[in-house]
């Protein structure tokens, strides 16, 4: 069995190492502009470079490194239906999301990011507290990752609210789906938090109209992609005191440009797309699983609904 492998930062050492652990009789090929790669039955990717698309096309299945398909379904037409696209499921991103959005929602909820503003002027004064009652917490998407994230708010007694595609039933979280499901979730959240794939019907949800349905004061926390948000229609939210704060890893550009304005609003909190970092090992060792299933003639999970785009 031969493995090609296209890693964008080149550093394929290691993975071709953690392979030769869990999958050792698959030989792998690192992907390289230029050099014939010769037959391969399976390909490991993230997005891809032009040049690699011809090679992926050919495979039984190509494994994503990554929870998300929108950089790999950007180029949908030059891989055949046939070929499945499987993306990670988990993998040790679900405990990480978890931290991050928990971590965020906590600061604003005890006004830490107040408080850091406050010490950073030599200023001592007790704000008055949140109510606990008025500080729903809205994810939006509640697949691998946001239904993590709902089981790791639950302790702290937030309204929790939640929306999907499809109609679903979380104990302990108010379930909206389809548009109707939309404009009840973002009227009553006082943290929005995104964990939807990027799809042509999400891309630029985080728009004016339905950011601006948020209560005043709202605070968005943006774990997804940088294209769920109209980037100006959030800063005019926030200038004018709609949104009290943004928590935001990932951007339309990455990095963001340096003249971005984000940079620029203390009240935006900016991560380099960090909140669920692929995790080498456990990606691989479910990588090795779901092939060999697949050697097997067996299903396996995870595999990218072409029509849904995610
Ligand atoms: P997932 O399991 O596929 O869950 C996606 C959720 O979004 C599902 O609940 C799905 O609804 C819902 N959804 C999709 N389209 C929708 C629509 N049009 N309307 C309403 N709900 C919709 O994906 P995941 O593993 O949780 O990952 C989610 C995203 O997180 C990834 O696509 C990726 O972009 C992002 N991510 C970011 C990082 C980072 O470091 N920043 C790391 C990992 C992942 P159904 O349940 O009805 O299908
Ligand atoms: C990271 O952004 C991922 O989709 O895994």
């Amino acid at each position: 069995m031969r493995i090609l492998l296209y890693r964008a930062d080149g550093n394929t050492g290691p993975w071709i190492e953690d392979f030769a652990r869990w999958l050792p009789e698959a030989e792998m090929v690192a992907w390289q502009e230029g050099a014939d790669c010769g037959p391969c039955d399976y390909a490991i990717t993230w997005g891809a470079p032009e040049p690699a698309l011809k090679e992926l096309a050919k495979v039984k299945a190509i494994f994503l490194g990554g929870a998300g398909a929108d950089a790999i379904l950007k180029h949908e037409d030059a891989i055949p239906r046939h070929v499945p696209i499987v993306r990670l499921g988990d993998a040790g991103m679900a405990i990480q999301m978890a931290e991050y959005v928990l971590h965020a929602v906590l600061r604003y909820f005890r006004r830490f990011d107040e408080y850091e503003a406050q010490a950073r002027a030599g200023q001592w004064s007790p704000l008055p507290q949140h109510s606990r009652e008025d500080f729903a917490i809205g994810v939006l998407g509640a697949g691998v990752l946001g239904s993590r994230v709902l089981d790791a708010l639950k302790p702290f007694g937030f309204p929790l609210h939640a929306w999907s595609r499809s109609a679903k039933q979380i104990e302990g979280v108010r379930c909206h789906h389809g548009e109707e499901g939309l404009d009840a979730l973002l009227r009553k959240a006082r943290v929005l938090v995104c964990m939807l794939p990027l799809t042509p019907d999400t891309a630029n949800l985080l728009n004016r109209t339905n950011l601006g349905k948020l209560p005043q004061g709202a605070y968005l926390i943006n774990v997804a992609r940088g294209a769920h948000v109209a980037e100006p229609d959030l800063l005019t939210l926030m200038k004018s005191g709609h949104i009290a704060g943004a928590t935001l890893d990932v951007f339309r550009n990455e990095p963001l440009p340096v003249q971005h304005p984000f940079w620029q609003e203390p009240r935006i909190t900016i991560t380099p797309h960090i909140s669920a970092l692929t995790q080498r090992s456990e990606s691989v060792q479910q990588i090795a699983d779901k092939i060999r299933k697949l050697e097997k003639g067996e299903t396996i999970a995870d595999v990218v609904n072409r029509e849904q785009g995610y």
